[in-house]
C-alpha cells in the first residue's frame, strides 16, 4: 500500500503539469481558457491556430502519463504502475496548481496506455484517427477511442490493466459531458475550427 501511495503521488506530481497552459504561455497566445472550449488541452490549443503548439501539448499530456508509469516502475516496483497510471491521470484532470480545474484526460490516458498495453494505445490511436477523420469531432473520437482501448487493453493486457483503463475510461466519459450534450444538440465544435 506505501509503495501504491508513493506511485500514486509521483503519478499525480508529474500527471498535473499543465502542458497546454505552459506551452501557450510561453509561446504569448492568449488565455487557452478564455477561448473554445476553455479546456488546457490539445484540441483547445489548436483553436488558437497554433499547430505546433497542439502537437507539443498533446505530446507534453501523453508522454507525462508514459513517463511516470515507467518511472514508479523502475524506482518503486513493477506492481505500481497502475498507481502511478491513476495518479498521472487524476493529476491531470484535477491539478492543484490549478484550483483543481485541468483537462478531460484524452493525451495522458494514451500516454498511460503506451506504457501499460502498448498494443492497446495502438488501438486507441486507429480509433481516433478514424472517428476523427470521418466526423472532425475530437471529443467523439476521444470518447469512442476510449471504449475500443479498454476492450483491446482486456483483450492483449492483464485483466487489472483492462479493469484500471475502464476506471479511466469512465472518468474521461464524465470529463466530457458538456461535449456529450453539444454532440447531442449537434453544436459541438469540429477540429480546427475556432470556437
Ligand atoms: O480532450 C478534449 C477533446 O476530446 C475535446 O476537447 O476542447 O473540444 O472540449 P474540447
Amino acid at each position: 500500500p506505501l509503495l501504491n501511495l508513493l506511485a500514486l503521488l509521483l503519478g499525480y506530481a508529474l500527471g498535473s503539469i499543465p502542458f497546454g497552459l505552459i506551452i501557450t504561455r510561453l509561446a504569448g497566445t492568449q488565455d487557452i481558457r478564455s477561448i473554445g472550449s476553455g479546456n488546457i488541452g490539445a484540441t483547445n490549443v489548436l483553436r488558437t491556430g497554433r499547430k505546433g503548439l497542439a502537437a507539443a501539448t498533446l505530446l507534453g499530456d501523453a508522454l507525462k502519463g508514459t513517463f511516470a508509469v515507467l518511472l514508479a516502475g523502475w524506482l518503486i516496483a513493477p506492481e505500481a504502475a497502475l498507481a502511478a497510471a491513476l495518479g498521472a491521470f487524476l493529476g491531470h484532470l484535477f491539478p492543484v496548481w490549478l484550483g483543481f480545474k485541468g483537462g478531460k484526460g484524452v493525451a495522458t490516458f494514451l500516454g498511460v496506455t503506451l506504457a501499460l498495453a502498448w498494443p492497446a494505445a495502438l488501438a486507441f490511436a486507429v480509433a481516433w484517427l478514424a472517428v476523427a477523420f470521418v466526423s472532425r469531432y475530437s471529443s467523439l473520437a476521444a470518447l469512442v477511442a476510449s471504449v475500443v482501448t479498454v476492450l483491446a487493453a482486456f483483450f492483449c493486457g492483464t485483466p487489472h490493466t483492462g479493469a484500471l483503463l475502464a476506471l479511466l475510461a469512465a472518468l474521461l466519459w464524465f470529463m466530457h459531458r458538456a461535449n456529450i450534450r453539444r454532440l447531442l444538440a449537434g453544436t459541438e465544435g469540429r477540429i480546427g475550427k475556432k470556437g
